[in-house]
């Protein structure tokens, strides 16, 4: 098997070493995961036609991730059957493949941030009823597509750099950390920083839909709230990544 990364939404984000593997793939396995919809399965075509190479066979196979109950009062219950319930999925697929063929999971972004699939894979290996080898081909990820767009590193010298969620956010900026990048945040946890830090805010990265906003926080934060505000009713989903900066004193 093949973890392939596949970057954050621009078909040239693909690295050579992902094609190579590409193009030994049998049998891609996409994954609907209900609220990543049919632009993103789209892309993973998009990247196998433009990429492999004309008269080689291979495959789709389609599957709808499993339903997570997020109204059951038992939260860790309820994420846990979830979990298992990938798993089985997982495993069948790879169960299911031919012996000697080839089958690819394509990860948006980079396979080791925030993403279950490894996790899933070292599940089914540990289960032990299915053999399978697997490679992870690390892929170009929100965060580095981020920085690159802004044109800014992730940290100034010597500086540690977090990377968390909207919900994590909530809680506050971490102490002893200057740099935050923020992932899958629904909610807009920036709405309520109101420490001295710089934001750089890109939604949908690396598309032609793609939103760059960048400055002080406090400043800027209602310019980010419209402009997003009216991508997401324009698209009907939202896809965005900052990274919040704390300002050295002047
Ligand atoms: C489930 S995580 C997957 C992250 C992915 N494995 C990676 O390496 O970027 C999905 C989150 O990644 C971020 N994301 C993914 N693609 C993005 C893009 N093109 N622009 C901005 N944020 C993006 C968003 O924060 C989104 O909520």
């Amino acid at each position: 098997l093949f973890v392939i990364g596949i970057g954050a939404g621009d078909p040239e984000h693909v690295t050579v070493q992902a094609v190579r593997a590409l193009n030994q793939v049998d049998v891609f396995f996409l994954v609907d995961k209900g609220d990543v919809n049919e632009e993103l399965l789209a892309l993973r075509r998009e990247i196998c036609e433009r990429y492999i190479e004309p008269g080689r066979a291979y495959r789709f196979v389609e599957v709808a991730d499993p339903a997570r109950d997020r109204t059951a009062d038992a939260y860790t219950a309820a994420v846990e059957a979830w979990r298992d319930a990938r798993t089985d999925l997982y495993e069948g697929l790879v169960a299911d493949l031919p012996d000697g063929e080839v089958g690819a999971f394509l990860v948006w972004g980079d396979p080791s941030l925030y993403d279950g699939t490894l996790l899933v894979l070292d599940e089914i290996a540990r289960r032990g009823r299915v053999e399978f080898e697997h490679e992870v081909i690390p892929g170009i990820s929100a965060v580095s597509a981020l920085a690159a767009r802004h044109r800014v590193p992730l940290n100034r010298p010597g500086e540690a750099i977090q990377i968390t969620t909207g919900r994590r956010l909530r809680a506050g900026l971490p102490d002893g950390v200057d740099n935050v990048v923020v992932m899958l945040d629904g909610g807009q946890a920036y709405l309520d920083i109101e420490d001295d830090v710089d934001v750089y805010w890109g939604a949908f990265v690396g598309t032609d839909d793609e939103l760059l906003v960048s400055g002080d926080l406090q400043g800027t934060k209602a310019e980010i709230e419209r402009v997003r505000a009216s991508a997401k009713a324009r698209k009907g989903w939202m896809f965005d990544t900052y990274l919040l900066r704390r300002r050295l004193p002047s």
